[in-house]
């Protein structure tokens, strides 16, 4: 990387009566660190950050965001202005090849993406197998580890076919959210087209069908081109770090991507905007009564948390969720889809906002709690949000997970820990215990 980050300045250390130094390290936005590589070598003790919020685990290129002033940028470029030009595709070239692609580029890699949207026949099968219901993630999960058998392009040096493996990837998670939520229905899937975008080529193969061709609105393209691009990266996250670690034992893109699907899936994380829809329906169906929601959340000894609020770096207005909110009023305007339920998310956060729990903690809606509107007035069904959540981060998992592979401080992720254990037991046979 060009930026020289280390500044010669050194951190003080006063331990044991000795005062030991640690470089100082200041990103290309300030952002500053301390390098603390040596400090177990010089010093015996390890650094202890449960959650990691305090620990810098690599420096990177893809993302800045500043989650006091509630700015986010990929590669540079404010994610306002690239939601509001670009298409999807374009940005997940840019966070995966570092600049915006010209013409020919985007064109290079729009075919790229057409000639791997089929998967092998052998792997619709899968789909067969699983009970009706299963959890689309955990299909999309082992859908995806399974891409390995039926591609292994792994190299010794993958960075060679880096840019076929993700364009394939990106491809094929495309069809294969689709696949799944046809199988879901029990209905025959439909084959992607040459003919359409990206996006495009999604909604046909969710809901084009022998007896209801479907009709291509560019609206709802755009819309769905909008929220994929807000969810492209978010720097250090738990599925992103989830897919450095995985993939820092020297593993697959494609299973250290799965494995980045799974973290997603929780509902700390991706699956907080289907949780969120869960909330604003149950809310709806009891009446509406959003108060005792708000009032369950605040209390200590419920373990009830208000979905889609708060976040461990934002301690200010998600800068994806102001742009969503606003998407949320103009893509229900032009389809004219009056959604009881976005009127009710309006006013439960009106009311936690002016509430002193969480002012008092910084806790403001973030990117998922206005997204689902978007996907339920576009006909995406509540199980399918975290998937499409996984569509959107894939280009920022795939930046990562090269960005880490071609490190030259790279070694495999092992944290240490304090132990706090029994002490050094004698050994009692089992006879005896
Ligand atoms: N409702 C009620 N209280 C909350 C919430 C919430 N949604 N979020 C945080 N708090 C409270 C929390 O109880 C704690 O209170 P206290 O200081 O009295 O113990 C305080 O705020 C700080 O919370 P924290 O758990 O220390 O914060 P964290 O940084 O570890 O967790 C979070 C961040 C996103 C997991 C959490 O805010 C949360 O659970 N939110 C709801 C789930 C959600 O919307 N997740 C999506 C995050 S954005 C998209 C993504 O990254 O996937």
């Amino acid at each position: 990387m060009p930026h020289n980050y280390y500044t010669g300045e050194k951190a003080e250390l006063k331990i044991d009566g000795q005062v030991h130094e640690l470089p100082v390290i200041v990103g290309t936005e300030g952002e500053k660190a301390i390098d603390i590589r040596s400090l177990r070598g010089q010093t015996g003790y390890v650094a202890f950050d449960s959650g990691y919020a305090n620990t810098g685990s690599c420096i990177s290129n893809i993302t800045y965001l500043d989650g006091e002033r509630g700015v986010l940028s990929y590669r540079g470029y404010d994610i306002a202005e690239l939601a509001e030009n670009c298409s999807f595709v374009e940005v997940a070239y840019l966070l995966d090849h570092g600049s915006l692609p010209t013409r020919a580029e985007l064109g290079e890699f729009s075919q790229m993406l057409n000639d791997f949207a089929m998967i092998h026949e052998d792997m619709i099968r899968f789909f067969d197998s699983y009970p009706p219901k299963s959890p689309p993630m955990a299909i999309l999960s082992s859908m995806v580890n399974s891409l390995c058998s039926f591609y292994p392009e792994m190299t010794e040096n993958p960075l060679e076919n880096i840019d076929r493996m993700s364009a394939r990837l990106l491809s094929k998670v495309r069809t294969i959210a689709a696949f799944s939520y046809k199988k879901s229905l029990g209905y025959p899937v439909v084959y992607p087209r040459h003919d359409l975008s990206y996006c495009a080529n999604f909604l046909n193969m969710m809901f084009d069908s022998p007896v209801r061709p479907y009709e291509i609105n560019h609206k709802v393209v755009a819309a769905l081109n909008k929220l994929l691009i807000l969810h492209g990266d978010h720097e250090q996250n738990c599925s992103t770090s989830t897919v450095r670690m995985v993939g820092s034992a020297r593993v697959n893109l494609y299973a250290s991507v799965s494995a980045g699907i799974s973290a997603l899936w929780g509902p700390l994380h991706g699956g907080a905007n289907q949780a969120v829809m869960e909330m604003l329906q149950s809310i709806h169906e009891s009446g509406g009564d959003y108060r005792q929601y708000v009032e369950r959340a605040k209390d200590p000894k419920d373990p009830f948390r208000l979905a889609g609020f708060g976040h461990r770096v934002y301690k200010t207005y998600d800068p994806r969720c102001r742009i969503i909110k606003q998407a949320c009023d103009e893509v229900l305007d032009d389809l004219k889809f009056s959604d009881p339920l976005l009127d009710l998310a309006k006013e439960l956060e009106e009311v936690a906002l002016k509430d002193d729990y969480f002012v008092e903690r910084n806790l403001y809606p973030n990117v998922d709690f206005y997204s689902g509107i978007i996907y339920r007035a576009i006909g995406i069904p509540t199980s399918m949000f975290t998937v499409m959540f996984a569509l959107g981060r894939l280009p920022g998992w795939i930046a990562h997970w090269k960005e880490m592979w071609d490190d030259p401080a790279w070694r495999i992720s092992r944290p240490r820990q304090v132990y706090i254990g029994p002490l050094s037991r004698p050994f009692v046979p089992i006879d005896q215990r």
